[in-house]
């Protein structure tokens, strides 16, 4: 493609689950990423009550916020929107309401200022963002663990992905979410889990390790949350000592599920790729902060051969560069949906059109 198509200056828009956000992102005539701006307003607090997220109070949510957001990632970058080259919006997988919020605002801005708009599937934002922060080659593994998606994804190009594992029930974030509503920790659950886990026991309850040894990397999660349930009645009242055990158990289990599950995949993306010199694994989701997990899957990486990326958190868990930065990667490649504008947002929208669907969805299913 043309050295002047690689300067893009491109405005994205994320409303897809319960975070809004906006970003400009650019690129150089070297075709470098530039984040020139990336709001990010969590409505963590809107849905804590519920121990979830509310689907109707996102909705409105979004509603309130994303006019502002955009102004501010717009004043952040020092922008005018019509220097702005292209719109980049979350178009699914999620959260309808959410959706529709930011496609439809997106679809007015690219109509006022006459620059295309990109439809992006969330999913791609996720895939792509270690080429934002790390500028990876093609081809590399995807480990995708948050509240709604739990896959593994071999990402092959811009647009060209195979779905190599997915869960069978629920996403791994929940996961942490529930076990963490069933011990009266908070929500959401990630954080209190890990840290209510450094002071206990990951010894005194064993939990099972789902899935182990499968031929398939596939994951699956709600066999371990009813046995933490089932642990919890056993000796129920429980005390902030038997809470501590059963989240250092929960978080070994875990562990050692993940090691087990994204060795596989591992082991066939050399298979299929002998001649990769440097192959690597990208983590991504906000279940990737956890930081025995991280360093779990560092060390397999370290085992096999394998960089491990973990971009940081703010790009880890939704944001809005992501998106703008997969505008841009499909914007250099030709890619852009020429129908963007009378497209409809999807629910349900899977990265890999051909992989199977399994049986089963969690909470979440839409996204898992
Ligand atoms: O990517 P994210 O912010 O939002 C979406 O789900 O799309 O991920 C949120 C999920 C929640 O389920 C939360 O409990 C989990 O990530 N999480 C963690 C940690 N921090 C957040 N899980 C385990 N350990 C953590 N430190
Ligand atoms: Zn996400």
């Amino acid at each position: 493609m043309a050295a002047k198509n690689n300067q893009l200056l491109v405005l994205g828009i994320e409303s897809s689950c319960d975070e809004t956000a906006a970003a400009v992102v650019s690129s150089d005539a070297s075709g470098k990423a530039i984040i020139r701006s990336n709001v990010v307003l969590s409505q963590i607090a809107d849905h804590a009550a519920f121990g979830g997220v509310v689907p109707e109070i996102a909705a409105r949510a979004h509603v309130e916020a994303l006019d502002g957001l955009i102004e501010a990632a717009l004043t952040d970058a020092n922008v005018k929107l019509d220097q702005i080259d292209a719109v980049a919006a979350t178009s699914g997988p999620g959260l309808v309401g959410g959706l529709i919020v930011g496609l439809m605002t997106a679809k007015a801005i690219a109509a006022v200022i006459g620059k295309p708009l990109l439809g992006i599937n969330h999913l791609e934002g996720h895939a792509l963002t270690a080429r934002l922060t790390d500028d990876l080659a093609f081809p590399y593994l995807l480990l995708l663990v948050s509240g709604g998606h739990t896959q593994i994804v071999l990402v092959k190009g811009v647009g060209a992905y195979e779905r190599w594992a997915t869960t069978i029930d629920d996403a791994l974030g929940e996961a942490f979410d529930k076990t963490a509503k069933l011990l009266a920790l908070g929500y959401p659950g990630g954080p209190m889990v890990e840290e209510a886990a450094k002071a206990g026991d990951p010894a005194r309850f064993v939990f099972p390790r789902p899935m182990k040894g499968d031929k398939s990397p596939n994951f699956s999660f709600s066999g371990l949350k009813t046995a933490v349930r089932q642990a919890a009645n056993s000796i129920a009242p429980i005390d902030d000592q038997d809470a501590a055990d059963i989240c250092a158990g929960f978080q070994l289990a875990i562990a050692d599920t993940l090691r087990d599950r994204v060795k596989r995949a591992l082991e066939r993306f050399k298979e299929r790729f002998p001649d990769v010199a440097e192959p690597a694994l990208v983590v991504a989701g906000g279940v990737a902060a956890n930081q025995q997990l991280r360093e779990t899957l560092r060390a397999l990486c370290k085992k096999y051969g394998f960089s491990f990326l973990a971009p940081p958190l703010k790009l880890c868990t939704d944001n809005a560069a992501m998106i703008a930065w997969a505008g841009i990667e499909r914007l250099r490649e030709g890619l852009a949906d020429e129908n963007a504008m009378t497209t409809a947002p999807r629910s349900r929208w899977p990265l890999d059109e051909d992989a199977q669907a399994l049986i089963g969805s969690g909470r979440r299913g839409a996204k898992a």
